[in-house]
């Protein structure tokens, strides 16, 4: 019962990774990463800094200011989730802006960036425990990770989900805006040299696209307690 595994959640944005991930987590009472969140904050901080000019990003600069940049989570008991802090600030809300998400993939896409979550994130996961989401987790963070899932959806599906969690935030958006940046995501994220997105040789491939919220929980906790009950662990 006490046994505690990684299990690592790549694919494609918007496909829901994240409500997965969190819905697992809470039911196995492991800690759940948001490692999108930190690629986010990363980005954020570029932006506010003036290194994002008119979608052009000013990588030598901002690659100096690096070492300035820090992370963490920090559990709000109000509302029962993690939240991510850039330099102390609560920077949770803002990091999921349009802006943020036109300019992440650039930011995502350089080695030292990448070095330094990589090497943040592993240590989230030193005692397991743990679901982290991401692009790369089965791959690069977690290699050996004892569960590897890999969500894929139609880009058209994906796009109506966020445009909807958007709209219900109360953002100003165009259905066409959301799923250009989504195919663009896709393509940067699937294309950059450094972690490209892909899905690990082992990993286990959701298709969501017709699965409700619900059948997809119960999907992959029957693979969670295959797993956990199998002598890998
Ligand atoms: O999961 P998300 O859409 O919030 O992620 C934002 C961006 O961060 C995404 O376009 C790709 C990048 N990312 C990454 O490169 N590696 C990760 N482990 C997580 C996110």
């Amino acid at each position: 019962m006490d046994k505690k595994i990684i299990i690592a959640v790549d694919g494609f944005s918007s496909t829901g990774k994240s409500t997965l991930a969190k819905e697992i987590a809470k039911a196995l009472n492991y800690i759940y990463v948001d490692t999108g969140a930190m690629y986010r904050a990363v980005t954020l901080y570029a932006i506010n800094n003036g290194f994002v000019l008119n979608g052009v990003l000013n990588e030598d600069d901002f690659l100096k200011k690096l070492p300035s940049i820090n992370l963490k989570f920090q559990y709000n008991t109000n509302l029962f989730r993690s939240e991510i802090y850039l330099n102390d600030v609560n920077v949770d809300e803002d990091i999921r802006s349009m802006e943020v998400s036109g300019a992440v993939s650039k930011v995502a896409a350089l080695p030292p960036v990448r070095e330094k979550l990589v090497e943040q994130q592993r240590s989230m996961g030193l005692d397991k425990g743990i679901v982290m989401d991401g692009r790369d987790i089965g791959t690069v963070v977690f290699p050996d990770a004892e569960l590897k899932l890999f969500m894929t959806a139609a880009p058209s599906e994906r796009a109506t989900r966020r445009y909807n969690e958007l709209k219900a935030s109360g953002k100003a958006v165009q259905y066409e805006e959301v799923l250009k940046n989504i195919e663009e995501r896709d393509y940067i994220d699937s294309n950059r040299q450094d972690s490209p997105l892909r899905k690990a040789e082992d990993a286990i491939e959701i298709d969501n696209t017709n699965l409700t919220r619900e059948q997809q929980f119960n999907k992959v906790m029957d693979i969670v307690a295959g797993v956990l009950k199998s002598e890998k662990v």
